[in-house]
């Protein structure tokens, strides 16, 4: 176990947002929290890595060592700054760096271009990080936090400027880094919930007003009448609605 809430209850200037939450991350796990927008995911992330203090309980870490890394909803780089997505990347593995001998390690120019190519940002490591698209950017960011040698990442909608493809892959990619050798543990705030269903163990949904917070396999959170309360039928993904075919078309499943 990398970290664990205990009774935590978030919110801001001492007034609860949420039900009290207990959950432990562990590694290897692919943790993905939901909610309708304003519902407090966010919230809880900065209650987590302790940019904001719980109304009441505790968020403890197992050990002093344990290191997290985290991509902010908006990220909070300059868009101004003039440096290169390589760059920026480079930076998620200052740990060690000095002004003596400010050139990167090889195994830091190694481990940068490995989490480049992760990320699927290669292909913009040489281009200035301000002129990226936003989708861009948050591939850069994805690639900054793998560089990292993190224990655990908590990612705020990191592909909610993504297209399909990219989003996809990128989910795919942090749930094989679930799996692979690093066990890396991996939160991750999403809306899309097709992709949720598809790459967590886990899901949290939360939400302000339901009796408590709803935690277990994708299949239980999304047939809970509190999920479904909020969500309705129509986006449940694990019950997808069978569309019937369209008039004529020959891939419907009468064809052939
Ligand atoms: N600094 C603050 N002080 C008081 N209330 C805040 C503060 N920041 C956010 N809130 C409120 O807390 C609630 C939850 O916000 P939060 O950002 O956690 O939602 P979210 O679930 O991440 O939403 P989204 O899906 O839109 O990102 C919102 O009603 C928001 O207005
Ligand atoms: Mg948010």
């Amino acid at each position: 176990m990398l970290l664990c809430c205990e009774d935590l209850v978030v919110g801001y200037n001492g007034k609860p947002m949420l039900p009290g939450i207990n959950l432990q991350i562990r590694r290897g796990t692919f943790l993905s929290v939901i909610g309708r927008n304003g519902s407090g995911k966010s919230t809880w992330f900065k209650t987590l890595l302790g940019m904001l203090p719980p109304v009441s309980g505790c968020v403890e870490r197992t050990s002093e060592r344990v290191k997290s890394a985290y991509v902010p909803q908006t990220s909070g780089i300059d868009a101004l700054l003039p440096v290169r997505s390589s760059e920026l990347v480079q930076w998620g593995r200052l740990n060690g760096w000095n002004f003596l001998w400010p050139f990167a390690k090889k195994q830091d120019r190694h481990t940068v271009r490995a989490a480049l190519e992760s990320a699927g940002a290669t292909i913009i490591a040489n281009r200035p990080y301000r002129d990226l698209s936003e989708g861009q950017k948050q591939r850069a960011l994805l690639a900054r936090v793998l560089a990292t040698e993190a224990d655990f990442v908590l990612l705020d909608e990191p592909t909610a400027s993504m297209d399909a493809v990219a989003e996809r892959e990128t989910m795919q990619r942090l749930s094989e880094l679930t799996k692979g050798p690093r066990k890396l543990a991996v939160v991750v705030v999403s809306h899309d919930l097709e992709v949720a269903a598809e790459f967590s163990d886990q899901i949290l949904f939360v939400d302000k007003d339901a009796p408590a917070i709803v935690l277990g396999d994708p299949k239980t959170v999304f047939c809970h009448p509190a999920f479904r309360h909020k969500y309705g039928d129509d986006y449940c993904p694990v019950h997808p609605r069978a569309h019937p075919p369209l008039p004529g078309n020959p891939l419907g499943p009468t064809a052939g």
